[in-house]
């Protein structure tokens, strides 16, 4: 037989997926994998059973369903104050993960280059092999998760460079960029002429005092900005895959046909129940606030009642926690085969020692980071009851 593709040869199993059938196997609390464990809105389920017998079922239009394109452009108008043309400047994708990898098709030729924030969510790295680009990582601190202007520009002003993707609030670190940050960003992608792809999945799931900003916001960005989210988290429906993507005309023409070529579009009766969610109104999204910031509050000082070192989540629900104090890295100075991690060693550990699943921060840093794994608290009160409880058992790692 021949080989299969070279370009995707490089691929390895997603750590996430994988920490998930370690917890499986060892009925570990799953705390690696983020989804939530709780219902999504009464409303949106209702309605979904409403539509059940009566459909729509077959096809729907492939850049998304029109009365969906409507109440995103409102929705969308509401928080950010853009307005995107539901015509002419929005598709309807199967999860933001879909949204990314087509922005990314749309931008890049083989051989051009991606800039990427390190740590950053897994599936980028992925996206830009399959376009045939090279990325290009530039770090946050992983004590104090800021960059440096200097070491970005030098990545963005390469020969080559395309695009810069930018997830905000940003899987792992639970970073919200500040405005200032993001003025940063944007002054570069202008001077160099790139587009900023974003991911904004997280986009409502912000604690205070921190803010979301759009970048698309600041002045000059609307027209380079290719902002990619998704209803996954905001309505607790991971698995209903709907994503769009938000661009000027230009840029969602040739969006909307790799789209269509990808997956034709998303599943009608998802969209058409999801348009009652998109028409919630300011309600919900305190709802949402108050309800995960609770859930932090509480995994926060059960943390910190074990005494252990972590990094307070800004945004999303994940929380990055410091493994240092367990001496890992001592344990297994020199034992490590080429390609194993302490932090991946020590997630394992906890998983069938400890009864709790995490991620190991390895999988998300470039650079050599791995003292930092990563948990997440979208769970109901008696999941995170049950996993601090067995938490209170990591001293036996020591
Ligand atoms: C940063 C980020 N982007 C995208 C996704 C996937 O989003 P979707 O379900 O819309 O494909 C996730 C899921 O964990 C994520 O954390």
């Amino acid at each position: 037989m021949q080989p299969l593709s070279s370009r995707t040869s490089t691929f390895t199993d997603s750590v996430i997926r994988r920490m998930t059938r370690v917890a499986n196997a060892c009925g570990a609390v799953n705390l690696s994998q983020g989804f939530p464990d709780f219902d999504p809105p009464k409303a949106l389920t209702d309605r979904l059973a409403e539509i059940g017998p009566k459909g729509p079922h077959q096809y729907a239009i492939t850049f998304g369903a029109e009365n969906f394109r409507e109440a995103l452009s409102d929705k969308h108008f509401h928080f950010s104050g853009l307005r995107y043309n539901p015509q002419k400047e929005m598709v309807v994708t199967c999860g933001s993960t879909e949204a990314m990898m087509a922005a990314m098709m749309s931008v890049c030729n083989p051989g051009e280059k991606v800039v990427l924030f390190s740590p950053f969510y897994e599936n980028y790295g992925a996206d830009t092999i399959l376009c045939g680009a090279e990325p290009i990582y530039v770090p946050l601190d992983p004590d104090t998760l800021k960059f440096d202007a200097d070491v970005l520009e030098s990545a963005m002003k390469q020969p080559h460079v395309k695009a810069l993707v930018l997830c905000n609030p940003s899987n792992p670190s639970g970073k919200v960029f500040t405005r200032e940050e993001l003025q940063v960003i944007a002054d570069l992608a202008i001077k160099y002429d790139l587009y900023v792809i974003t991911d904004e999945v997280y986009e409502h799931i912000v604690f205070e005092p921190h803010k979301h900003t759009y970048i698309a916001t600041l002045p000059g960005m609307f027209e380079r900005t290719i902002e990619c989210s998704s209803l996954s988290k905001t309505y607790s429906i991971t698995g209903w895959r709907l994503g769009y993507v938000l661009a000027v005309e230009p840029i969602m023409d040739r969006l909307k046909k790799v789209h269509d070529f990808l997956t034709v579009g998303a599943a009608a009766p998802l969209m058409e129940a999801a348009v009652t969610a998109l028409r919630f109104g300011d309600d919900y999204y305190q709802e949402l606030q108050d309800h995960y910031t609770h859930m932090r509050n509480m995994f926060m000082e059960g943390l910190r009642n074990l005494n252990l070192k972590f990094m307070e989540p800004q945004g999303t629900y994940f929380v990055l926690l410091d493994i240092r104090e367990f001496g890992y890295e001592q344990k297994f100075a020199g034992k490590l085969a080429e390609g194993e991690y302490i932090d991946e060693k020590f997630c394992i550990d906890l998983a069938q020692k400890v009864g709790v699943a995490a991620v190991p921060g390895s999988s998300f840093f470039r650079e050599p980071v791995n003292h930092l794994i990563r948990l997440h608290f979208a769970k109901k009160d008696e999941t995170l009851i049950e996993a601090l409880n067995r938490l209170e058992g990591i001293g036996k790692l020591k």
